[in-house]
């Protein structure tokens, strides 16, 4: 149901006339946004929130963008051909994300719908995450916190009790130094840590002596890193990239980061190797599926730090992210490009 069915008279250009009306133009979002975000888009379209079950089902989905006119979504969405299909007036996809892996792209190209998405005002925030989880995992912050919340703390530690890493001296292997990689980067570095990275395109020698990272091939990266972090995208390229030939190449004292996408990883390999202490430990802020059930296999593990995908989830980040959908959908429902978009 649409919660907002006015039927206004000659008040703007954005609507359009339905026999003798000017009718507002229909907005779904597949979840709710921020309230001056709402009210923004109230002014201007009439629209629906799915507010059920997350992510909205597909047979909901395919029935309720028949008729709309612009989406707003995240990535639990997966829209799909089968969906794009469904939509008879669609102009614009706005994703609340900088990822767009659960859009089909080529096919929402080829029937004109364009495609909107929120890069750079999440980077500091998913870096920080990024570095949360690192120290988190190397402090064993999180597993203390259970310790006694559990009621296990009674004694005090001995001094071989408990133990993590110093992070001085250590290495952080960046996959992916793009935006958030490279402010990764410049964290690492404030923690006196050294950094390498690999992409498929090595970065100018500017760049890379501006973060003082070194570049390195893959499995080197995997060899030598103390910290794995991965920020690439998820593609076909990426999906299962870390997989158990990754885990058996990297360090023992070794801890794999991933703030990305968790198709990057193979999560069953993962467990077998944080099961056997084949690596350290693990930071993990993404999964295969999500959300991540209470009875996946990492819940039972201590050395691994779960976050429930979280790394854009800050108070002003999420204000600047809903700024930007607006936007690209504003002008995506013009007809025209959107501020950031995929095309
Ligand atoms: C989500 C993300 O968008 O930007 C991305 O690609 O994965 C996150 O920032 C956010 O969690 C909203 O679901």
């Amino acid at each position: 149901m649409f919660d907002d069915i006015t039927i206004y008279r000659n008040r703007s250009y954005k609507w359009f006339k339905i026999d003798g009306y000017n009718m507002k133009k229909k907005i779904l979002l597949t979840r709710t946004i921020q309230d001056f975000a709402l009210k923004r888009l109230r002014h201007r379209y009439q629209i629906e929130i799915h507010s059920g079950k997350i992510p909205i089902p597909k047979k909901v989905l395919q029935s309720k963008i028949r008729d709309a006119d612009g989406l707003i979504c995240f990535p639990y969405d997966k829209i799909t051909r089968e969906v794009i299909d469904c939509a008879k007036k669609l102009k614009i996809i706005s994703t609340f994300s900088v990822g767009f892996d659960h859009i089909d792209i080529q096919y929402a190209r080829e029937k004109n719908i364009r495609i909107g998405y929120t890069p750079n005002v999440l980077t500091d925030a998913t870096a920080d995450l990024t570095f949360a989880l690192l120290l988190d995992v190397s402090k064993r912050v999180s597993e203390g916190d259970r310790i006694i919340r559990d009621g296990r703390w009674t004694r005090v530690y001995g001094s071989t009790e408990q133990l993590g890493v110093d992070l001085q001296d250590k290495t952080v292997g960046i996959l992916g130094l793009g935006r958030i990689g490279s402010m990764l980067a410049k964290r690492a570095r404030a923690f006196d840590m050294k950094v390498i990275y690999h992409n498929t395109r090595r970065l100018s020698e500017s760049k890379e002596r501006s973060l003082h990272a070194k570049y390195v091939s893959f499995e080197r990266l995997v060899k030598d890193s103390d910290f794995l972090s991965i920020h690439v995208p998820h593609t076909r390229q990426t999906n299962q990239l870390v997989d158990k030939k990754v885990f058996a190449m990297m360090k023992r004292t070794a801890y794999l980061i991933n703030t990305a996408r968790g198709k990057i990883v193979n999560e069953d390999d993962l467990v077998q190797a944080l099961k056997k202490k084949m690596i350290a430990g693990a930071g993990l802020d993404v999964f295969e599926e999500e959300p991540v059930n209470k009875t996946s296999l990492l819940t039972r593990l201590e050395n691994v730090v779960l976050a429930p995908h979280i790394g854009s989830a800050t108070n002003e980040t999420r204000a600047k992210m809903a700024e930007l959908v607006i936007k690209n959908l504003n002008l995506g429902i013009q007809g025209r490009r959107p501020v950031s978009s995929v095309w």
